[in-house]
């Protein structure tokens, strides 16, 4: 046998019952009672209770007393009956009677404890990451994702896919974000750049003929970090000829449904609900939006349109929308203080203020109510369908910054009213979206998916003529107000794409220099293609319950992009710098 460990501490149950067992682990903690000592015993698994008597001789004692938090060991024992059984363990039924302790290796001073009540600081656990993955909850997390790639792969090799890995060292390809980059020693002042992710590598292996793709690829993005972010990530990466969006959907879903089932036990129901980018903006105020609880947006422009109350009615007037959303019992649970605050955080998208009505007993109270006349009153009722206690949330402005409001406030204050469930897991895909989005940061244009998508039959006419009004064959998959993925129909025509190049601001020759190969490769029989990229860490993370993608990796990076274990980035020596005729020149200011 080539484990000499009998099975994981976290799986000695009753079938070992009566039987010697062999085990390998940490010692989370020891209890010595005079006669008794008892160590718990960690691995991977779980823990299970060692129990050392004075009939096991003395030197069986001492060895178990002398034991400390986190040394290893290896220890043999008849598993028994437990006399208190602890119904809250999986291995609460038994114990482990020790005949053999063998310590493998003594911990020092530890500079945390390591349980998932973690009181130790953000910096300590970062230092100490391997410690703070011993955690129960950072092993489960890992161990889930590594059930997501077991399943990622069965399905693919089922589904006739191929796995084909694309080069790390590539060179720069617009996706938004900045780009990691590696000198090169034999081309000074030359750089590869690591791949934001490997979309036309995956698009001219179609051109080769492989027709299924896919590859857990890992990219690399240079951008402002979040929870759901890091510089460092890994797509679950696929693309196809051939196939058309319901087709790539379809594959799509069935992999869905695959890791939902071997990993969570859920059954998806299929094919998943499909949502326009209009009516999700519209209606849930967000291009991924969280479908686990109603709330809709709802517009108010016909109702307020002659309103007294001139923010709404010049609003409208001025091209504006007013629109609320009806918070079920909210009345009671916002104090006016609590709604200052929330109008306080709106104002970052621009919004100049939040209004609000309560609705009790048949009536509106609040600022704005002695505007709601009675016949705005009984359609408001109808429209949200009030039963009472509502709290009414209204935004008046120009349509992103209503929609980008109330998308928020719709979304915080589910949350915060504990409206959803973390095991709740609601799929939608978003369609029919803009191919070009207005980038306020650099002033111009950009594309809203990337520049390889193909626009729709009427957006290829208005390419050359009124681009911005285009709309792309793109598709995102969203899960609980997470962009989950995002994919399209790719462009597989010269022409075209020239075109495209040609309204995000390109000029030929520019085109040409950074995209030559894929113009000519266009020509020389490309076939129709598309496809998608999961983001594994989201994915990971909303299966496994966390709120960060932090709490899926292994080795993260903080959210100054640094790592402070190994201490990356670091400088490197005048002779490396040297070789690549690299030299750092520090900013003046
Ligand atoms: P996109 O840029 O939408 O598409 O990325 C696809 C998915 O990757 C995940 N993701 C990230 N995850 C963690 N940290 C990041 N910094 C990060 N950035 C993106 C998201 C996202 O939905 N080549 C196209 C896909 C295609 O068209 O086939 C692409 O990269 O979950
Ligand atoms: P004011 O007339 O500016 O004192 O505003 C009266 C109420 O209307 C306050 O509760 C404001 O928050 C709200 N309000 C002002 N501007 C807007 C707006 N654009 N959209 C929604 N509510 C607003």
């Amino acid at each position: 046998m080539m484990d000499k460990r009998t099975d994981y501490c976290g799986n000695i149950t009753e079938k070992y019952l009566d039987q010697e067992v062999t085990l390998f682990g940490w010692v989370q903690k020891v209890r010595n009672l005079g006669n008794l000592v008892f160590i718990d015993l960690r691995d991977r698994e779980g823990i299970v209770q060692v129990v050392v008597n004075q009939d096991s001789g003395k030197e069986l004692m001492d060895e178990a007393d002398s034991l400390s938090s986190e040394d290893v060991v290896e220890i043999k024992g008849l598993v028994r009956k437990r006399s208190s059984v602890n119904p809250d363990m999986k291995t609460g039924q038994i114990e482990v009677d020790a005949k053999m302790i063998d310590v493998l290796n003594h911990a020092g001073q530890l500079p945390f404890e390591v349980k998932d009540d973690v009181t130790a600081s953000e910096q300590t656990r970062w230092k100490y990451r391997y410690l703070d993955l011993r955690r129960p909850s950072l092993q489960k997390a890992l161990i889930m994702r590594s059930k997501i790639l077991t399943a990622i792969h069965a399905y693919f090799d089922q589904a006739g896919f191929i796995n084909i890995e694309t080069p790390i060292l590539g060179k720069s390809t617009p996706e938004g974000a900045r780009d990691y980059l590696v000198p090169s020693r034999i081309y000074p002042g030359s750089f590869y750049a690591l791949p934001q992710s490997p979309q036309l590598f995956k698009q001219l292996l179609m051109g080769a003929g492989f027709d299924k793709y896919y590859q857990i690829a890992r990219c690399f993005r240079d951008e402002d970090l979040r929870g759901d972010r890091q510089p460092e990530f890994t797509q679950v990466d696929l693309e196809t000829s051939f196939l058309d969006e319901e087709g790539v959907q379809e594959y799509t879903e069935g992999l869905l449904k695959k890791v939902m089932h071997d990993v969570k036990g859920i059954d998806i129901k299929l094919p998943l609900p499909r949502i326009t980018w209009d009516d999700a903006m519209n209606y849930y105020g967000s291009d991924k939006p969280d479908m686990r609880f109603d709330m809709k947006i709802t517009d108010l422009n016909d109702i307020f349109k002659d309103s007294e109350f001139k923010v709404f009615s010049s609003t409208i007037e001025n091209g504006g929308f007013v629109r609320a959303i009806a918070v079920p019992e909210g009345a009671k649970a916002y104090s006016r203080k609590h709604i200052e605050k929330m109008q306080e955080y709106i104002e970052r998208f621009g919004a100049k203020g939040l209004a609000f009505a309560k609705f009790e007993n048949g009536a509106f109270s609040g600022p704005v109510a002695k505007f709601i006349t009675e016949e705005a009153s009984s359609k408001l009722v109808e429209r949200f369908n009030l039963k009472g206690g509502e709290l009414l949330l209204f935004v008046a402005d120009q349509w992103k910054v209503v929609c980008d409001s109330l998308g928020y406030l719709r979304r915080a204050i589910a949350l915060e009213q504990n409206m959803v469930s973390k095991d709740d897991y609601h799929f939608v895909w978003v369609v029919d979206w803009p191919l070009f989005e207005y980038d306020e940061g650099d002033k111009r244009w950009i594309a809203a998916h990337h520049p390889f998508t193909m626009p729709d039959d009427k957006g290829i006419e208005l390419l050359e003529t009124e681009p911005h009004k285009a709309h792309a064959r793109s598709y995102d998959i969203v899960l609980n107000g997470y962009e989950l993925g995002g994919g399209s129909i790719r462009i597989h025509k010269k022409d075209i794409q020239m075109k495209m190049f040609k309204a995000l601001g390109f000029t030929e020759e520019r085109a040409y220099a950074q995209f030559g190969f894929l113009l000519d490769a266009l020509d020389l029989g490309f076939p129709p293609h598309a496809g998608l990229a999961i983001g594994l860490d989201r994915f990971a993370m909303l299966l496994a319950g966390k709120d960060n993608i932090r709490d899926v990796t292994a080795f993260p990076k903080n959210s100054n992009a640094s790592e402070p274990m190994m201490k990356s980035p670091s400088p490197v020596d005048d002779e490396q710098l040297a070789e690549l005729e690299i030299k750092h020149v520090p900013n003046k200011d």
